[in-house]
């Protein structure tokens, strides 16, 4: 199944989802690669990357934009050549972009028992604590958005040295009300951000903009 979905969150923000099923040979009969991303889908080890990269280019075509439309910058984050905002992120079978006229970054995780094992690397004692007490169910969840959320935060910021555990907290919330916010803090800088999330199979897909 190729496009999973599509939802336009408001009148300048759309998110695609892509449900990658195709053959790598399929992707590759249906989109067109600048020079600089052929040379990087060749020299993509994993299969499994390169289907997922060239989802992503289904997903833009689906938004109106093909591959010549995009750029890196050196550390890896995309830009659309007209102006407007773009995040991606893929995993397993899954991909996803986020398209605005706003700051954005979107992440989507699979929602793994083993996030609990690595929850005191990116989740501050405090932060760790209340999820504690409020018991195991959602505790997963919980976790996995957090992650999702910081790694939306990052991508917007797009800064060297931020580290998920001590510059960017996310504030109680509720699994059923798909949104929270959250706080980057590092030397003199302090941004909110708004985040909303959803659960698509046994993923969790975040995303986040910045607050004014
Ligand atoms: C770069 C990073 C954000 C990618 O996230 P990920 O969950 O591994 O992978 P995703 O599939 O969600 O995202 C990959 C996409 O992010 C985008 N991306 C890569 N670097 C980026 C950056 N510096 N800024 C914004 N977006 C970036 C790219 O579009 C990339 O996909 P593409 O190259 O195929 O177009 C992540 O690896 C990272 O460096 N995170 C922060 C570091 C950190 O502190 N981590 C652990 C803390 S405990």
């Amino acid at each position: 199944m190729p496009l999973y979905q599509i939802t336009n969150f408001n009148d300048s923000t759309q998110i695609l989802v892509w449900k990658i099923t195709e053959s790598l040979e399929e992707l590759q009969d249906e989109v067109l690669l600048n020079d600089i991303n052929a040379i990087r889908l060749n020299g993509m080890k994993s299969q499994m990357h390169q289907r997922a990269f060239l989802s992503v280019r289904k997903l833009m075509l689906e938004a109106g934009y093909s591959d010549f439309d995009l750029y890196y910058d050196q550390f890896g984050k995309p830009y659309l050549k007209d102006g407007k905002h773009i995040s991606i992120t893929h995993s397993h079978e899954f991909s996803a972009i986020i398209i605005s006229d706003k700051i954005v970054g979107i992440d989507i995780e699979l929602q793994r028992e083993k996030i609990v094992l690595i929850a005191d690397k990116f989740v501050n004692e405090n932060e760790l604590h209340r999820l504690k007490s409020k018991g195991v169910q959602d505790y997963i969840k919980k976790l996995t958005v957090k992650w999702g959320a910081k790694e939306s935060v990052f991508k917007i910021r797009n800064e060297q040295g931020i580290s998920f555990k001590n510059h960017i907290w996310v504030y109680p919330f509720e699994i059923n009300e798909k949104k929270a916010t959250a706080l980057l803090q590092m030397e003199s800088v302090k941004k909110q951000f708004s985040i909303h999330f959803e659960e698509i199979e046994n993923f969790t897909l975040v995303y986040a903009f910045e607050k004014n």
